[in-house]
C-alpha cells in the first residue's frame, strides 16, 4: 500500500476514452496524476483501469476549450443525445399538480415503493407491454436506464462474462470495468481484456455475426442501436434470443430508443420467443419525453428469468433496488402517470416525430455531400462514415471549422472508428444552421 506522503506516478499518456485507433495514430489526453496522498486508502484498482474519463464529459471539455479559444463562437452541439424541445404541457401539468399535493395533507407522500407506484407500474405494463405476458410486478420504476445499468452490474457482480455490440453506449464496458467485471484496457485493440466485443459494422449490416461471438453470460444489447442508428429485424432479434437461450445468457436489451421505431420491427424484446426466460428490458422516458433532467426509467425483469440455481432474477433485482435505491421522486412519477395515458402518449409522438425531422435533414445533407450515411431512421442518431480518418480528429475539424459538437464514433468502442454521429436531439433551427455550417465546409 501507498504509504502516507508518497508521491504517485504520473499515469503518462493515457487513451482518450474508449478511443479505439491503430497505434500510430491514437490521440492521447495527459491525465494530472502527480499528488501527494492524504489518507492511506487504496484507490480502486478497477476505476484505475478506466483509460480516461466518461465519453461526454470529455466532449464537454473540449467543447469548453474551443470556446474558450474562440469566445465569439455559436457552438451548436449535436453531440450528446441531450433532447431540447419542451416537456408537453400535458405532462408538466402532471408535474406541477403532484409537487403541489406535496403542500397539502391529503396530497403528502414520503417514502414509495422502492419498484415504483403500482398505478404507474400497471400503466407501463399496459402501455408498452400490452399482449406480451409481463405483469407490472415484472416492471420496476427508476430513475432511468443508465442507473439501471450501473445496479445491475450490481446485481450479477464481478464474476460475469461480458458482451457488447461494439459500437456500443459506453455506459456498458465502464460500469463493467467498474464492477471489476473486466480486465484492463489492451492499448493495442483499445479493448478491455475478459469483455467480447461483437463487431457491428457497414459489412454486417450492424448487427454482429453471433457464429463468431464467444459465449458470455450477460449480453448487452441496445436496439435501436445508440450509437449507429440500427434498428435490428424480428428475424434478427429471434437469431439473438436463440443465441443467448443455447448459451445460457442474459440479454440486457436496452431500448431507450425503441418509440422511435417507424418500420414495424420489434419495439420490446418481449415481442419475440422465448425472450422472456433470458432477457432483462430497460427503457426511460429520457428520449420520449424529453426526461432527460427530470429522470424516470424503467427495468424489465420477467418472473420467468431464473438463475442457474433456479432463483428469480427479479427476487435479487428487487433486493438491489430496495438496498440501492429509494424509489423514483413522487413528483417524477406524477409526471410519468400522464406520459402512459393516451394524451401523454400522443404529446410524446409529437416530440419524437419533432426530432425525426431533425433526422431527416441531418440525413439528407449528409448523403448530399456524398458521404456514407447509416441509421436516423428508426432511430434519433445518424452514424456518418468518414472512412480512413480517425474519429477524433473528424470531430476536432467539424468543431474547429462549423463551430459543432459531434460524437466520435471510436468513443463508443473500437468498431466506431472511422465514423461521427451525430445527434437529432436539436432545436430546428440549430439543426438547420448545423446544415448550412456542414455544408459550407464539405459541401461540394
Ligand atoms: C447519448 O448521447 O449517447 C446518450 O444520450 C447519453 C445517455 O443517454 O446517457
Amino acid at each position: 500500500m501507498m504509504k502516507h506522503g508518497a508521491t504517485m506516478r504520473p499515469t503518462g499518456r493515457t487513451a482518450v476514452v474508449g478511443a479505439a485507433r491503430p497505434r500510430a495514430t491514437r490521440t492521447v489526453v495527459r491525465m494530472a496524476a502527480v499528488s501527494e496522498a492524504t489518507t492511506g486508502v487504496k484507490r480502486n484498482p478497477n476505476l484505475a483501469k478506466l483509460g480516461a474519463g466518461y465519453l461526454f464529459p470529455e466532449i464537454g471539455r473540449r467543447r469548453r476549450e474551443h470556446q474558450e479559444k474562440n469566445p465569439d463562437a455559436k457552438i451548436i452541439s449535436l453531440g450528446i443525445g441531450d433532447t431540447t424541445e419542451p416537456i408537453p404541457k400535458v405532462i408538466t401539468d402532471a408535474l406541477q399538480g403532484a409537487a403541489a399535493g406535496l403542500n397539502t395533507k391529503e396530497g403528502y407522500s414520503g417514502y414509495g415503493a422502492e419498484q415504483g407506484m403500482g398505478g404507474l407500474r400497471d400503466k407501463l405494463a399496459s402501455r408498452f407491454y400490452d399482449g406480451l405476458g409481463i405483469g407490472s410486478d415484472e416492471v420496476f420504476v427508476s430513475d432511468g436506464s443508465k442507473c439501471d445499468i450501473s445496479r445491475m452490474l450490481m446485481l450479477f457482480g464481478s464474476d460475469t462474462s461480458i458482451a457488447v455490440q461494439d459500437p456500443a453506449y459506453p455506459a456498458y464496458v465502464d460500469s463493467s470495468v467498474i464492477m471489476g467485471a473486466t480486465g484492463v484496457l489492451n492499448e493495442e485493440t483499445s479493448q478491455y481484456n475478459n469483455i467480447t466485443y461483437m463487431n457491428c459494422l457497414k459489412e454486417n449490416g450492424f448487427f454482429p455475426d453471433l457464429s463468431k461471438a464467444n459465449k458470455t453470460d450477460l449480453i448487452f444489447f441496445c436496439n435501436p442501436n445508440n450509437p449507429t442508428g440500427a434498428c435490428a429485424t424480428r428475424e434478427q432479434l429471434q437469431s439473438l434470443v436463440d443465441f443467448a437461450k443455447a448459451n445460457g445468457s442474459i440479454i440486457v436489451y436496452d431500448a431507450a430508443y425503441a418509440i422511435y421505431i417507424e418500420d414495424g420491427s420489434p419495439k420490446s424484446i418481449y415481442e419475440i420467443e422465448g425472450a422472456d426466460e433470458c432477457c432483462i428490458e430497460t427503457c426511460s422516458f429520457s428520449k420520449y419525453a424529453g426526461f432527460t433532467g427530470v429522470r424516470l426509467g424503467w427495468t424489465v425483469v420477467p418472473n420467468k428469468l431464473k438463475f442457474s440455481d433456479g432463483t428469480p432474477v427479479n427476487k435479487d433485482w428487487n433486493r438491489i433496488m430496495t438496498t440501492c435505491f429509494n424509489g423514483a421522486s413522487n413528483i417524477v412519477q406524477g409526471g410519468g402517470l400522464a406520459c402512459v395515458t393516451d394524451a401523454g402518449f400522443d404529446a410524446m409522438m409529437g416530440l419524437v416525430t419533432y426530432y425525426k425531422e431533425n433526422c431527416k435533414l441531418i440525413r439528407e445533407c449528409f448523403v448530399e455531400m456524398g458521404f456514407e450515411v447509416y441509421g436516423g431512421v428508426n432511430a434519433p442518431y445518424v452514424w456518418v462514415g468518414f472512412e480512413g480518418r480517425p474519429s477524433w480528429d473528424v470531430f476536432a475539424e467539424i468543431l474547429e471549422k462549423c463551430d459543432l459538437v459531434t460524437t466520435p464514433g471510436s468513443g463508443f468502442g473500437p468498431s466506431g472508428e472511422g465514423f461521427v454521429r451525430v445527434s437529432a436531439f436539436g432545436n430546428r433551427s440549430d439543426v438547420e444552421e448545423a446544415i448550412r455550417r456542414l455544408k459550407k465546409v464539405y459541401g461540394k
